[in-house]
């Protein structure tokens, strides 16, 4: 094994299974799917360097109508359909430098198995329900509709081309029965009700199982209020059948009855692995059988969190396997704060992406605004290139690249035999146990600010020496020489730590150092003595137009000749802005819906902190006469000290709502978003409790 190849070894090594949700087989990776796959990749490579048994496994969801349908279009079977897209997205990911150990389908024979075994011990156990439901139907396409594939008027405020589920109009949700005139997106014909036997997963049967689950650390504290509410109204049964015709796996012994996508699409992180266990020699039961000792976790995005925090467990409980030890949800990717949006040309695929730029830098960036919680990931076209090329070019890599040549040219590529400031090395040894606990707690941005702190001791180190002045004095070769071996040593340990962040630059570094830079226990010791080799540019600069390239590419043909047209009508217009479309406002509102909302000028009369709580404070609220007790999510921004006796503005007909920390009865308003927040609103002077908002 050579030198850059090493294992970390760990005397009390854990066992972990990691997965990210699985992609639908259905269209491109985006970066929307990377920002999770990244932030998965991370935890995987950082678990492994401090070397624990860590495997990481995903795979295509590769049923549902849409395939199908898609399939039928481009005139393939849904099997060419998913395996052209497998490849396409194994391909991404891996130009991402994501460490799949395996990466398989949900259409797969190991999958069948497993969901067939899973949903046949559900039944066994009283878990299945079996009636009757009336659904649309094509009769022209010969199908059942699900709700996406009707469209019809609004039955609240009449907006025509609305889908069976909700109006994008008034946002109001409801059922396909509910449309006015409702149609088949795919034939355009007026679909008939008709009558067909689906089979129910009785989830409220778990409700003893998921009350203390929900509660407890296995989901983050936003998770766990979110669910809390889903609880109130009671666990419903889950549809998990569908007719044909469908790709999907048959239900045994019920001809022409599938499976729902979504009930196979999580056992597939079993199968998955059980093709693993089985490439390996790996005990598939010590993994999941229901009292494993081994470790599992989920990465899914806050779309997801439902069937991952309640079907999945019960089913996995209901079925004799184990639960997983907790499931991490992140937010989405916003470019430039908006939505991703095609015409834009910020709906960004990773082969685009890969064909413009590396990597790393995305990595990068998005671990350094990635913390643990909810809260969406905006991808600043700006910020990301003054943030790589300031932290990654100016800090990190410059450590190297302003001391190696001296190493090369000077001492024949060989470290110096001490460290000239051995406690300056030490110190940073030490950063070394916070900085993993970020990383374990998935609080990368935090990781990140704390090793840029230090690089940029490094750079002071080099600074303050300034061997280039150094080495024209007469005699002080080796003052030069220990200097340069100080800051190589330093920018090891620095490259160690972000290896998992930025693996393809640390492996180009590991080459130049001659070193794995894949293990933390490794850096206890610097190099000393040491061989290294001729030093080559790490990383180049990200330039503007680059980023103007990829938006261009990343627009459909049509749209890109439009935002032309667009562009020139603002330049004349003289218009600095963007433009309205940018805000991505929520669907428009008449006056009535407006008088619906009663907001007051209230005063804080107390502040103080939840336990318990990472971003409420607690507010009690003066409205003239009555008090109020409000949650407010704005403990980031304020010392509760600072908040008694100032005024804001509450939203005071909200309907009371239950926290885990007793009733809150009202909001406060605040602004906030990516660039920052939550800010209190106030009222201007004059203004007293109780007054209404108009
Ligand atoms: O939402 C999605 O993209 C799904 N394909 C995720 C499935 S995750 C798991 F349950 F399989
Ligand atoms: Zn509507």
């Amino acid at each position: 094994m050579s030198a850059t190849q090493h294992s970390p070894t760990n005397a009390n090594p854990r066992r972990i299974l990691i997965t990210s949700a699985l992609p639908y087989a259905n269209g491109q990776i985006h970066l929307g799917h990377m920002l999770e796959a990244i932030q998965t990749d991370i935890w995987t490579r950082f678990q492994r360097a401090r070397g624990h048994e860590v495997y990481y496994v995903c795979a295509d969801d590769a049923h549902g109508t849409p395939i199908m349908l898609h399939a039928e279009k481009r005139g393939i079977t849904p099997e060419q359909l998913i395996a052209e897209v497998k490849e396409a997205h194994q391909a991404d990911y891996q130009g991402f430098g994501i460490s799949h150990d395996h990466f398989s389908s949900t259409h797969s024979d190991k999958n069948r198995e497993l969901v067939e075994q899973i949903y046949l011990k559900l039944d066994e156990n009283q878990h299945i329900a079996r009636r009757s439901i009336e659904q649309f139907y094509d009769t022209e396409k010969g199908m059942f509709l699900p709700d996406r594939f009707i469209k019809g008027t609004c039955p609240k405020c009449k907006a025509e081309d609305q889908y069976g589920d909700s109006c994008e109009k008034c946002g109001s949700t409801y059922n396909p029965t509910d449309l006015i005139d409702p149609r088949s997106v795919l034939s355009g014909s007026t679909p008939e009700m008709r009558h067909s036997e689906h089979f129910f997963f009785k989830l409220g049967d778990f409700t003893d199982l998921l009350k203390p689950w929900i509660g407890s650390e296995a989901l983050q504290e936003e998770v766990r209020n979110k669910l809390g509410e889903w609880f109130e109204d009671g666990l419903r049964d889950w549809d998990i059948s569908r007719d044909a015709p469908y790709f999907g796996f048959p239900i045994p012994g019920q001809p022409d009855k599938f499976f729902y996508v979504w009930l196979d699409a999580p056992v597939g992180y079993m199968a998955a692995f059980k093709e693993l266990c089985e490439a390996k020699g790996l005990d598939f039961d010590q993994w999941w059988q229901a009292d494993a000792n081994t470790e599992l976790y989920h990465f899914i995005g806050k779309d997801i969190i439902y069937f991952h925090a309640l079907f999945w467990p019960a089913m996995l409980h209901g079925s004799g396997w184990r639960m997983p030890n907790a499931v991490f949800a992140h937010g989405f990717v916003t470019v430039n704060g908006a939505k991703m949006s095609k015409s834009r040309g910020t709906f960004i695929q990773a082969s685009t992406y890969l064909e413009h730029l590396q990597p790393d830098y995305l990595r990068y960036y998005f671990a350094a605004k990635l913390g643990n919680g909810l809260s969406d990931i905006d991808l600043s076209m700006d910020d990301f290139m003054q943030r790589v090329n300031s932290d990654l070019i100016g800090k990190l890599v410059n450590i190297a690249s302003r001391t190696a040549s001296f190493v090369n040219k000077r001492f024949d590529s060989t470290l110096a035999s001490a460290l000239p400031d051995a406690e300056l090395y030490q110190r940073f040894v030490d950063a070394s146990a916070g900085i993993a606990k970020d990383f374990e707690e998935r609080k990368y941005s935090q990781a990140i600010r704390q090793i840029m702190a230090l690089a940029d001791e490094a750079n002071r180190y080099v600074d303050d020496n300034k061997p280039w002045l150094m080495i024209k004095e007469e005699g002080r070769e080796q003052e030069v020489h220990g200097v340069c071996t100080q800051a190589l040593n330093l920018f090891r340990v620095l490259m160690t730590w972000l290896s998992p962040v930025i693996p393809f630059t640390a492996a180009k570094a590991g080459d130049f150092l001659q070193v794995s830079l894949n293990d933390w226990n490794a850096i206890q010791a610097p190099l000393l003595g040491h061989q290294i080799t001729k030093f080559k540019a790490l990383m180049t600069r990200i330039e503007s137009k680059t980023l103007d390239t990829l938006i261009e590419a990343s627009k459909p043909a049509e749209a890109a000749a439009e935002a032309k047209q667009s562009d020139a009508a603002e330049i004349s217009s003289d218009n600095e802005n963007e433009g309205e479309s940018s805000l991505d406002l929520a669907p428009e509102i008449k006056i009535d819906d407006f008088t619906k909302i009663d907001m007051r000028v209230a005063r804080i009369v107390t502040a103080e902190q939840v336990e318990g709580a990472e971003k409420l404070l607690r507010l009690v609220l003066d409205l003239g006469g009555e008090q109020r007790q409000v949650f407010a999510g704005i403990k980031k921004s304020y010392d509760p000290s600072q908040l008694e006796g100032r005024l804001t503005i509450m939203l005071a007909n909200l309907k009371p709502r239950k926290m885990r920390f007793g009733l809150s009865e009202g909001m406060v308003l605040a602004a906030g978003g990516n660039a920052g927040g939550p800010y209190l609103l106030s009222p201007d002077s004059g203004a007293q409790p109780g007054m209404r908002i108009s």
